[in-house]
């Protein structure tokens, strides 16, 4: 079978994908939001369900959406809505893509403005403003620049210009080459960090506090919290990863691919635990402390370093390349949408979708200044933008990925994408098709409270064992000699 279209851009190199692939999943969200999420959600408990939904989800529905993307040689909305018509199923589906390109614009409207802290951290580290002698001090700075609207959307503005501009010249080529120096300066950095965190931070506390597995912290919403952020980190249901697999050459292993991309994912948000824990409990300060909390510890420990100044700068710059490494991957989607399905220029699409990006992202950044009152049911814009896609949009764009792959296309469709060998094939299969949709539901159940304490789990796990043996048995007996 032949792919349906034919695609117009590929990677460059063999490497180009794994590296646009990390580029985008590597960002804010490994860095800044992954260990404040585990500060306000107790630490180990909520790292374990991370990674148990990073290796039983997110792994998954990853290579899913790289299979979908390339079968399909198109946008979300296009490539979905082909692989759908293709299997003689309805067109409709390609709903699916649309939800995820709404979900990329979305994060997109609040992740420029922790892009634009990032930026303008880096320009206080040049000239000089980082300065303070207490966490409070820290925080104080941090306020300071938020509370300007002028100088905070200066900065988001500054970060929306750069990704419309890079996007509008195509992506391949901006973000194979800085991803390729990027990466492995960005886990330099993170080791640098964590070394000092050893000698000089409580460094036993921070491990601790990371791995150390408390059930008890377990709650309903600190379960979908991390599932949200499996999705999140691994850029997926908003398009990015789809849209980036279309590009990906024939011969590829999405497999092989997939695991490369979790894997330095998954190392780089740990070790920046690694890094940041330790000086957050050095210096007696609140891993609770929210969004601000990498702002506020980090340059207090950069200054009680050997060559901190020169070391806090590289830092602020890589955490600015890998925030707009994620961000083009965001709004690519759109923008190739925009491109192959309307004729629009790649340039006048980016410009155009820009504006739009521009006019919501300041009514986020505003949350943290002149609109630090409007709230709506406790939530500032910039909380609900955030909530919104994390909580509900990107594990229900999985679920519908899950099931459109498990229950609804052809076998084979999927299959000679895949191209695995036939156990690894069943274990997919079976993990998309009960594991994801299962798990899905039940996180959402149990944030609701509509799940029962006294659920009994045996039957679940009976029920998935028999179902896992079917798909096996199953491969075996319709393999292809
Ligand atoms: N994965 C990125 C991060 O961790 C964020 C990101 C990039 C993203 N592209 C995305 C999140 C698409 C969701 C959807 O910072």
């Amino acid at each position: 079978m032949t792919a349906i279209a034919r695609p117009k851009n590929l990677w460059l190199g063999r490497w180009g994908f794994v590296l646009a692939a990390t580029g985008s999943s590597v960002g804010l969200g490994n860095i800044w939001k992954f260990p404040y999420m585990t500060g306000e959600y107790g630490g180990g408990a909520f790292v374990m369900v991370y990674l148990v939904c990073i290796v039983a989800i997110g792994v998954p529905v990853m290579m899913t959406e790289i299979a979908l993307g390339r079968r399909g040689r198109g946008s979300p909305i296009d490539a979905i809505r082909r692989v759908a018509r293709e299997s003689g199923r309805s067109g409709l589906w390609s709903g699916l893509g649309w939800m995820a390109m709404l979900c990329g614009f979305m994060i997109l409207s609040f992740y420029v403005v922790v892009a634009g802290w990032a930026v303008s951290y880096l320009w206080k580290s040049l000239s000089g403003g980082l300065t303070a002698d207490s966490v409070e001090g820290m925080a104080a700075i941090f306020g300071a620049n938020n509370a300007n609207p002028w100088n905070l959307g200066f900065w988001s503005t500054l970060v929306t210009v750069a990704t419309m501009a890079i996007v509008g010249l195509g992506v391949q080529a901006g973000i194979e080459r800085s991803v390729r120096w990027m990466m492995p300066g960005l886990v330099v950095m993170l080791v640098v960090m964590i070394v000092y965190a050893i000698f000089s931070g409580s460094f036993g506390a921070g491990v601790q506090f990371l791995f150390a597995f408390d059930p008890g912290k377990l709650t309903g919403q600190a379960i979908l919290a991390a599932m949200g952020h499996a999705f999140f980190t691994l850029s997926l249901a908003s398009g990015a990863i789809l849209t980036y697999g279309a590009y990906l050459p024939a011969g590829q292993s999405i497999g092989r691919t997939t695991l490369m991309v979790a894997i330095c994912d998954t190392l780089v948000a740990l070790m920046a635990g690694l890094a940041i824990f330790p000086v957050i409990f050095a210096n007696g300060m609140d891993p609770a402390s929210g969004p601000g909390l990498i702002f506020m510890s980090l340059p207090l420990a950069f200054q009680q370093m050997p060559l901190g100044g020169v070391i806090e700068t590289i830092f602020f710059l890589m955490l600015t390349v890998a925030a707009l490494t994620s961000a083009i991957s965001m709004i690519e989607a759109t923008v190739a949408w925009l491109n192959e399905s309307h004729g629009l220029s790649r340039a006048r699409a980016a410009w155009g979708v820009g504006i739009l990006l521009w006019i919501v992202s300041t009514l986020a950044m505003l949350s943290f200044n002149v609109g630090a009152d409007w709230k709506l049911a406790g939530r500032h814009f910039f909380d609900w933008l955030d909530f919104l896609t994390s909580r509900f949009l990107m594990p229900l764009g999985g679920l519908g990925t899950a099931l459109l792959a498990g229950f609804v296309l052809r076998r084979e469709s999927l299959e000679v994408e895949l191209g695995l060998p036939s156990a690894i094939h069943a274990l997919w299969r079976f993990t998309i098709r009960y594991v994801c949709p299962v798990a899905i539901v039940m996180v959402f159940l149990d944030a609701l409270g509509a799940l029962n304490a006294d659920f009994d789990w045996r039957w679940l796990a009976m029920v998935l064992a028999l179902a896992l043996l079917a798909e096996v048995v199953l491969a075996r007996l319709t393999r292809r000699a």
